[in-house]
């Protein structure tokens, strides 16, 4: 991870946009910008947690504009809140257009990562404890987008 902090901020995917990423729209396709999600928020999970992580959730992810080939992709990503064993993780794309430096917010998500043991069962994970404002925020949001999911999981 690049630019991380004691909050489990920064950067953690810079990509080109090539022909083969593209539909034949010329548009990047969506599941590649999903793909490149999954991997940032894998990464600070992993780096967090030091142990085997899967994705057991993603919330909601809208493209907000679409993505061409010759873009930069730039994945940034938040450890936002910690359970026992789960941990939720923001990221925001952006896609800059290199030739004239304009840089536009393309896609946001939350993901729920679980810590996994050998055994392949869910494990404690440290306790995250946000050190700043914004940080404290992100952590409150999260903790109330983790209710919304356990009723939504009850509910079903
Ligand atoms: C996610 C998974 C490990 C949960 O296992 P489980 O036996 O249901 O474990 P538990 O019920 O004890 O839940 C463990 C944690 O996962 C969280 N969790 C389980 N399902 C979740 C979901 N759908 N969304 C968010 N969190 C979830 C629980 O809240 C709990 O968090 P906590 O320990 O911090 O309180 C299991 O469902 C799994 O392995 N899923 C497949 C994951 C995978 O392979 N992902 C890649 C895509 S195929």
């Amino acid at each position: 991870m690049l630019n991380n902090d004691a909050n489990f901020c920064g950067t953690v995917i810079s990509h080109v946009m090539m022909p083969y990423h593209a539909n034949p729209a010329g548009n990047v396709n969506g599941g590649v910008i999903m793909q490149l999600i999954d991997d940032a928020a894998f990464v600070i999970a992993t780096r967090f947690a030091r142990s085997n992580v899967v994705t057991a959730s993603i919330d909601r992810i809208d493209f907000h504009r679409p993505v061409h080939v010759g873009d930069l992709i730039t994945l940034r990503g938040c450890l936002n809140m910690t359970h026992r064993s789960s941990m939720e993780i923001g990221v925001r794309v952006e896609g800059e257009d290199m030739k004239s430096g304009e840089v536009r917010h393309i896609a946001s998500a939350y993901l729920t990562f679980v810590a996994l043991g050998t055994n392949g069962k869910p494990i404690p994970i440290p306790e995250y404890t946000p050190t700043d404002k914004d940080a404290r925020r992100r952590n409150i949001e999260a903790l109330k987008r983790r209710e919304q999911r356990q009723e939504q999981l009850q509910r079903k």
